[in-house]
């Protein structure tokens, strides 16, 4: 037990707490069961008194989810406790926890009472938790600003009381790794019945330290880390859970610890919840941000490329993932791109080509990223006449509103032959790519729809990008207006266009390819 570190998700107590809309009964549960793949020891499932939904929330999770405790959140306050521990009875284990603000701001200002009175509280409340679960967290909330002569008198009263699990809550995120250890030495130092309760710790990222402050603590002596799926949490966050459980176990050898979690569901949950909690990762995101495993230095790429381990401390397999992503870009070495085409499936020869690696410099600084689609493109085109778009949108008349029938008109030159058709549609965009359909010929699945605000104001220029599948391969397209069913059809018709010229050159992208869309479209998420 002293070896290992107890991974207490808050996700959907903290973490959803945050969102713009809560999340339902079903997605909690949805969330739930990943979060027991993914093994993490306790699930914190809510907080039964705030509302119908989420006491509902907590018992079904309690009822379903096997392995991991379930525990439920409670003020220091008798109908709390109560209903939490209503909430989570029919687990197979349960935890209650509760908590109380210990800081001067939050004994004076909020909650209005003594030092005395609020070790009344905990004493009492503690008590009250342990007869209806024989498991008990308290948190004093705000410890992080609460004086340390009085945070170990709470948290002796609460051991004393029969709590097993003391939290210590940077709730504000306003420690630093040093003054947070120096909180954990002394609870170790000065707190007579100390080793007889777990010490756990729940780090705050307002100063973006949630990650390094938790693990600072277990370096002290902390052996639970609460922290959820991408960080989410309260403004800006909670510990991410990835990261804490990544540099565990990456920096064994400093640690000397482990957690239970299956390192390979990673992924697959931090998809989930930015799915069901509309709740984008940023790319450069420790671990799970889209970036997290691709290079893009040419000098990097040629590091990996001989030896994986040159720029890479953690295998993406390690957290699900199949594989690094090269991005192709004006900085990719020869090297890099000869290996791409390598895999695309080319001959030594062409794919070793200067004067290819000298085309595809060029293509670079004009697009940026170059996909395989793009590679294909280079490596076929034999006029100008290759690289032209069969397909060009002249125009596009949409119809759609409130108790109307979403309805499309498209016109569109095909080598240079003007085709229209009409569509109806489940919404505007629907209506518009199944007229486009109509005239192309070509069956394709939208796998992925992304759509952001490239400039700002009413007047903001949309920009759409598409994941989207053929017969011929997965292809990224994207189309840029200030209407954004127009930027959509673009999209759309960037997809087409790259399926037209596939089929000129009768090629395929292979399934597996490492830069392909497929790989994008998987990591874009939400
Ligand atoms: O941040 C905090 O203090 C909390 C407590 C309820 C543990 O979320
Ligand atoms: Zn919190």
């Amino acid at each position: 037990m002293k070896d290992k570190v107890l991974i207490f998700d808050t996700t959907l107590r903290d973490g959803e707490q945050a969102l713009v809309s809560s999340l339902s009964v079903e997605q909690k549960l949805r969330v739930a069961r990943q979060l027991a793949r993914l093994n993490v020891d306790i699930i914190e499932a809510g907080f039964p008194v705030s509302s119908p939904g989420d006491f509902q929330s907590v018992t079904s999770i309690a009822r379903e989810i096997k392995g991991p405790i379930i525990c439920g959140l409670a003020r220091d306050v008798e109908k709390d406790i109560l209903a939490c521990a209503r909430a989570i009875k029919p687990a197979e284990q349960c935890r209650i926890h509760t908590f109380i603000g210990t800081s001067g701001i939050h004994t004076e200002k909020k909650l209005r009472k003594t030092e005395g009175e609020i070790l009344e509280i905990v004493k009492g409340c503690v008590r009250l938790a342990r007869r209806h679960c024989g498991d008990v967290e308290f948190s004093p909330e705000d410890a992080g600003r609460t004086g340390v002569d009085f945070l170990c008198r709470v948290v002796e009263t609460a051991i004393d009381a029969g709590a097993g699990t003391i939290n210590i809550p940077d709730t504000v995120g306003y420690t630093t790794p040093e003054h947070f250890a120096k909180i954990i030495d002394e609870l170790f130092n000065r707190v007579p019945n100390i080793d007889k309760a777990v010490i756990s710790v729940h780090c705050h990222n307002d100063l973006g330290m949630a990650t390094a402050n938790s693990l600072t603590a277990v370096l002290h002596g902390a052996r639970q880390v609460e922290c959820a799926i991408n960080g989410i949490g309260e403004r800006a966050g909670n510990a991410a859970l990835e990261e804490v459980v990544m540099a565990i176990k990456v920096r064994k050898d400093l640690f000397g610890l482990s957690t239970s979690v299956n390192t390979r569901e990673i992924m697959r949950t931090s998809k989930l919840v930015r799915e069901l909690c509309h709740m984008p990762v940023q790319p450069n995101k420790a671990i799970v941000g889209s970036n997290a495993f691709s290079h893009s230095s040419g000098i990097h790429q040629d590091g990996v490329l001989k030896e994986k381990k040159t720029y890479e401390i953690i295998t993406p397999q390690s957290i699900g993932l199949k594989e690094n992503r090269m991005n192709l870009t004006s900085r990719s070495g020869s090297h890099m791109v000869r290996s791409r085409l390598l895999d695309l499936g080319y001959s030594e020869v062409e794919a070793g080509s200067e004067d290819i690696y000298k085309r595809f410099k060029e293509l670079a600084d004009k697009k940026g990223t170059v996909y395989d689609d793009d590679l294909i493109v280079l490596m076929e085109s034999k006029s100008s006449e290759d690289l032209k778009d069969r397909f060009v949108l002249e125009t596009l008349n949409v119809s759609s509103g409130r108790g109307t029938i979403p309805t499309a008109t498209a016109r569109i030159l095909v080598d240079g032959k003007l085709y229209s058709e009409a569509a109806c549609g489940d919404g505007a965009v629907d209506a518009a790519t199944k007229a486009i359909d109509r005239i192309v010929g070509y069956k394709i699945k939208i796998d992925n729809f992304h759509l952001e605000a490239v400039t700002e104001g009413r007047e903001a220029q949309g920009r759409v990008s598409i994941v989207a599948r053929s017969d011929e391969g997965v292809f990224n397209g994207a189309g840029t207006s200030t209407d954004i069913v127009e930027a959509s059809a673009l999209a759309y018709m960037d997809v087409v266009n790259k399926i037209a010229r596939m089929k000129r050159f009768k090629r395929k992208l292979p399934a597996a390819a490492v830069n392909s869309a497929a790989d994008k479209k998987s990591e874009k998420g939400a």
